[in-house]
């Protein structure tokens, strides 16, 4: 197998997860980075024993060795970093929300497209181990039809200056950063809905602090989601049919454990935790693709995070959250 050489685009938290996520694959190996600035494109570098560096994207994006770009920078500027390097010839994983909208977030398929090139939002959730076994316990037929789904992501953030999670213009907001996973999650399982229904409280800076959004989905279920920048919220999920439910322990997006209930007593428990650093999976899959000669993931396809960016739309159009530019 040929080493995947990864090269990572910003510095900051998730950059550096995922760059310790990458030590943990098989098959791959982070050879650059790049910041704004060198002294923070250094700095990672050292502490991630990366061999090169740059303090400009531009530089990580033409340097010859690396195939493959993870975009890790704030939600406003996800669109520009990954149509340069796609034109720059580099296969893309994108941090989630892959764009702030369906429209950015069609510009960037499109030119994947055009451009031959790789490009999957870096959706972690749906390569975690527990996924998979929700999956065929639902398969199984445990829970008769998914009528129903909860799903909720909540915590008390900073909202003080320079933080980006309350910054309109770099793209802030309890939809885009959490809401994605709670939707993603009720996607994933229950598919397109033919109605929605969204509330919110926003933020003095415009963003939405939290957001409640019902889904009626065309085969009869329904899904109650929330995210919330200033609750402490469960981050729980239930999924449920008429014989049973299964309980998504915290934190629902990367769950160690899935309880199955039915007629209000456990019947099983799935141990579904693992060691080391959960981003790992979402890399192999690239790795995997790659390896294939894919451009885009059977697991997270283009056409689900397109139809979850389309959802986002609609919730913030139904709240009134419109991003500079738009
Ligand atoms: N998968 C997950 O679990 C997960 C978790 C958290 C976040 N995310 C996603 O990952 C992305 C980054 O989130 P994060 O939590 O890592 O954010 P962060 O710690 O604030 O880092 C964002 C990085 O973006 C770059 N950047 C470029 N322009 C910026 C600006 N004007 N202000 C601030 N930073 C700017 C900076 O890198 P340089 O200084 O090096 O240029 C900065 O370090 C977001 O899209 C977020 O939704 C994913």
């Amino acid at each position: 197998m040929e080493t995947i050489r990864w090269g990572i685009l910003a510095t900051g938290s998730i950059a550096s997860s995922f760059a310790q996520a990458v030590t943990q694959t098989n098959g791959g190996r982070v050879v650059a980075v790049g910041s704004r600035a060198d002294a923070t494109a250094r700095r990672f570098a050292e502490r991630h024993g990366i061999p090169r560096w740059y303090g400009s994207y531009d530089g990580l994006i033409e340097d010859p060795a690396v195939d493959v770009v993870y975009v890790a920078t704030t939600n406003d500027l996800h669109r520009a970093n990954t149509l340069e390097a796609l034109a720059a010839g580099k296969h893309v994983l994108c941090e989630k929300p892959l764009a702030l909208n369906s429209t950015q977030a069609r510009d960037m398929v499109t030119a994947a497209g055009d451009a031959g090139r790789f490009l999957m939002e870096a959706m972690w959730m749906r390569f975690q181990p527990y996924f998979f076994t929700l999956e065929e316990l639902i398969a199984a037929n445990r829970l008769g039809p998914v009528r129903w789904i909860q799903a909720d992501f909540g915590f008390p953030a900073q909202s003080g200056p320079g933080g980006r999670l309350f910054n309109l213009g770099l793209g802030g907001g309890s939809l885009l950063d959490l809401g994605v996973y709670p939707l993603t999650f009720s996607y994933s399982l229950l598919g397109e809905p033919d109605e929605i229904d969204a509330v919110a409280t926003l933020h003095e800076s415009g963003v939405d602090e939290q957001v409640g959004i019902l889904l009626r989905h065309s085969g009869g279920g329904v899904s109650a989601l929330s995210c919330s920048l200033v609750a402490d919220t469960s981050t729980e999920a239930t999924v449920a049919g008429p014989d049973g439910r299964i309980r998504v322990h915290a934190p629902f997006h990367h769950s160690p454990m899935l309880t199955l209930q039915q007629a209000g007593a456990t019947v099983e428990v799935f141990d579904t935790s693992y060691e080391g650093n959960g981003l790992r999976f979402e890399a192999e899959e690239v790795h995997r693709c790659l390896q294939d000669g894919l451009l885009e993931s059977p697991r997270v396809p283009h056409r689900d995070t397109l139809a979850v960016m389309g959802l986002m739309d609609e919730v913030r159009r139904q709240v009134g959250v419109v991003y500079p530019g738009e």
